[in-house]
């Protein structure tokens, strides 16, 4: 048995590229079976209060409508556990946008008529929709988002800060921040007796068939989810959203299909958000920069519906060992769209704070900022004391310092020009967890080749492909022997393409399938009978044990900036980043990956935020138009790069992931590198004109 792994690694060119070149491809909203129906819904239009009064008379005599569905006659839902699901169920309005009906009708421009007829009467309530970091209402919660501790305290941070000869204390904010996939949230339904069949974009159709059978009182088995192609997510497609539920109860009530397409404008308000984040960080440190007293007191809001809490400061657990820590969330319920998942949520906002604390350190200890990250890398993880199965950080900021050209870098700020042009280097950490969780696949050998079958979901990061490579590695096939079927609730259950966990997961699934089913044509004397040969694999046994290490990718960005001081126009010269991430699987793939996210991190340095309205309660960029992220144009020199790491702690391909890693740190080291260019320390991202004339 070769442990060669010549597929693995390669850069394998995605398996549906042509199909979505040519249009091939079809989205959710793609799907019109005949006599499909458009639907739209009515965005609630205050921020906090109840309907008083429903009047459908208008819409329903719109040309091609058909039915209003309202909170007085909607279909009645079963509890589930996502509140933000719970749908035209009452007349309660729990913030600004919030659907409060649903127009269908022939066409999609009539059932955008009839929305727009439908006339709701509200008793407006008080509303409070501005996060302050005093607000009277924040509280410490028990958890934050991904089950982490709210709150961790070690040793006596105080004592320790009023002590440290070098102090660092400052406040860094992050507005909220939209996710905004290039596909907008879309679902066509339609019943089939008692069947409901779906297609819908999401990032695990696993779990939103799940959610639909709970919430429609179906077995499992009665609902069918189909998530072919997905253009993009960001963690906005990772739970169910209502744009589902909402075609589904109006396919129910029409017994047509229905088709739900969420327009842009009203995706701020229902697919999540990053939350804001206020973000207080004090370092105390010796003269030779070692940390003996850190905090990260992160406060954030949720909303009325639920409890999300953005866990800002807990990178601040795995990155950097200071004896005395304390490490805090608090957050307030305002009358605001309920925050939710948006790449890397957690360490993107939070390594912002962390990393440009520890640039003001570098600076008040007069150290290179790379080699205060080097004397204060940890040999085990700072909050649970585990062992590290791997950490690549500091060959990162060797190799990205080497690759960058860091070396005799002038460390005073304000001092290089170009004409009008203020320049400067800066320099961030990179961190992400590792995450698995159990999966299903199944091998089948037949027709003279191979069938994977795993509801996997490729969101538009190469998994499809991936997959393949991880087949063919394990069955030692070519790998055009290999049928890979993803994105079907009917396939074998899979997790969701979230948390950069996906690969691992079904990755991990489809190897022992694989293998097992190498094992079993072996036992056949290594030919396939007629009747074809199978093997299916669960992964939820494998996991034990895991936690015993603790397992993170990590990273290092470099970033050069230009400042205008004409304009206050800041721009990336160039971004280089160099990851450490197990081995990688697909060289082509995982670049983008990596590129991508890093584009996404300079856009939230220069141009990402929005603004609650405090008077309206909704978010005013609620469009591309005025919501800016970065463009072709915005990107200058942008270079992935990896370093080499065996890793045997983490599944049979030894990958970690990297769909969130690139976003991490990025707007940190775009913010030093800001500091370098002009001297002035700005705290409040994104780094726009006016806040830098
Ligand atoms: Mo990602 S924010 O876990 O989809």
């Amino acid at each position: 048995m070769s442990t060669r792994r010549p597929v693995l690694g390669t850069s394998v060119e995605r398996l549906e590229g042509r199909d979505k070149v040519t249009g091939r491809a079809r989205y959710a909203a793609e799907h019109t079976p005949p006599g499909t129906l458009c639907a739209q819904t009515v965005p609630a239009g205050v921020a906090r209060g109840r309907i008083t009064a429903v009047d459908t008379s208008d819409a329903l005599a719109v040309p091609g409508a058909v039915a209003v569905l309202t909170h007085e006659d909607a279909p009645r839902l079963r509890p589930g556990d996502d509140p933000v699901l719970q749908v035209l169920q009452g007349p309660g309005v729990p913030h600004r946008g919030w659907p409060v009906a649903l127009a269908v009708a022939e066409t999609f421009e009539a059932a955008c008529e009839a929305a727009a007829a439908v006339r709701l009467s509200y008793a407006a309530e008080e509303h409070d929709c501005v996060l302050t970091a005093d607000h009277p209402g924040l509280y410490a919660p028990e958890q934050a988002n991904g089950g982490n501790p709210g709150t961790r305290v070690r040793g006596d941070f105080e004592a320790a800060w009023e002590r440290a000869p070098v102090r660092v204390d400052g406040t860094w904010t992050v507005p909220p921040l939209h996710n905004h996939p290039m596909e907008p949230h879309a679902s066509t339904a339609r019943w089939e007796g008692g069947r409901l069949i779906v297609h819908d974009s999401n990032q695990g159709s696993s779990a939103v068939r799940r959610t639909l059978a709970g919430l429609f009182g179906l077995d499992e088995e009665q609902v069918t989810v189909v998530t072919e192609h997905v253009g993009g997510g960001f963690g906005s497609k990772g739970t169910p959203r209502p744009q589902v539920v909402l075609a589904a109860m109006a396919a129910r009530r029409t017994g047509r299909p229905v088709k739900l397409a969420l327009p842009r404008r009203q995706m701020a308000a229902v697919v999540g958000h990053r939350a804001p984040t206020v973000q207080r960080v004090r370092l105390g440190a010796g003269h030779d920069g070692v940390i003996r007293a850190l905090e990260h007191d992160a406060v954030t809001h949720t909303s009325a519906v639920k409890e999300f809490v953005e866990q800002a400061a807990v990178p601040a657990r795995v990155m950097y060992t200071s004896p005395h820590s304390r490490t805090v969330h608090r957050v307030a319920r305002l009358d605001v769209p309920t925050p939710s998942w948006m790449r890397a949520p957690g360490e993107a906002p939070g390594m912002y704070a962390l990393e440009s604390a520890m640039d003001e350190l570098a600076g008040a200890c007069g150290l290179d900022p790379v080699e205060l990250r080097l004397r204060n890398d940890p040999g085990t993880e700072p909050d649970s004391g585990l062992p590290f199965s791997s950490r690549g950080l500091a060959r990162c900021l060797r190799e990205g310092a080497r690759r960058f050209g860091w070396e005799g870098r002038d460390p005073r700020p304000g001092v290089r020009r170009e004409g009008p042009l203020l320049l400067g280097t800066g320099v961030a950490a990179s961190t992400y967890p590792v995450m698995t969780s159990p999966s299903s696949a199944e091998a089948r050998a037949e027709d003279g080749g191979y069938r994977v079958l795993v509801n996997a979901t490729d969101i538009g990061t190469g998994a499809r492909t991936v997959l393949a490579q991880i087949a063919a590695d394990a069955l030692c096939a070519p790998l055009d022997a290999v049928r890979i079927e993803i994105g079907s609730s009917d396939l074998p259950r899979a997790p969701l393409a979230g948390g950069s966990s996906g690969t691992a997961s079904w990755g991990w699934a489809v190897d022992k399938a694989c293998r097992a089913l190498r094992a079993r044509i072996g036992e056949h004397g290594g030919t396939v009978p007629k009747a074809g040969l199978s093997a299916r694999a669960d992964t939820a046994g494998d996991l034990a044990g895991l936690e015993e290490f603790a397992r993170h990718s990590f990273g290092a960005q470099f970033a050069e900036v230009q400042v205008d001081t004409r304009t206050g126009e800041t721009r990336v010269r160039r971004l280089l980043g160099v990851f450490a991430a197990g081995r990688i699987l697909n060289a082509r793939t995982a670049r983008s990956q990596l590129v991508g996210g890093m584009t996404m991190g300079l856009s939230m340095a220069l141009l990402e935020g929005s603004t609650v309205d405090a008077a309206f309660g909704d978010f005013v960029e609620s469009d591309l138009a005025s919501y800016h992220v970065a463009t072709c144009a915005d990107v200058h020199g942008i270079e992935a790069h990896w370093v080499e790491e065996e890793d045997p702690h983490l599944n049979p391909m030894g990958s970690k992931g990297i769909g969130e890693l690139g976003v991490v740190g990025t707007a940190a080291a775009v913010g030093n590198a800001f500091h370098h260019a002009t001297g002035v320390r700005l705290r409040d991202l994104p780094l726009h004109p006016d806040k830098v004339l």
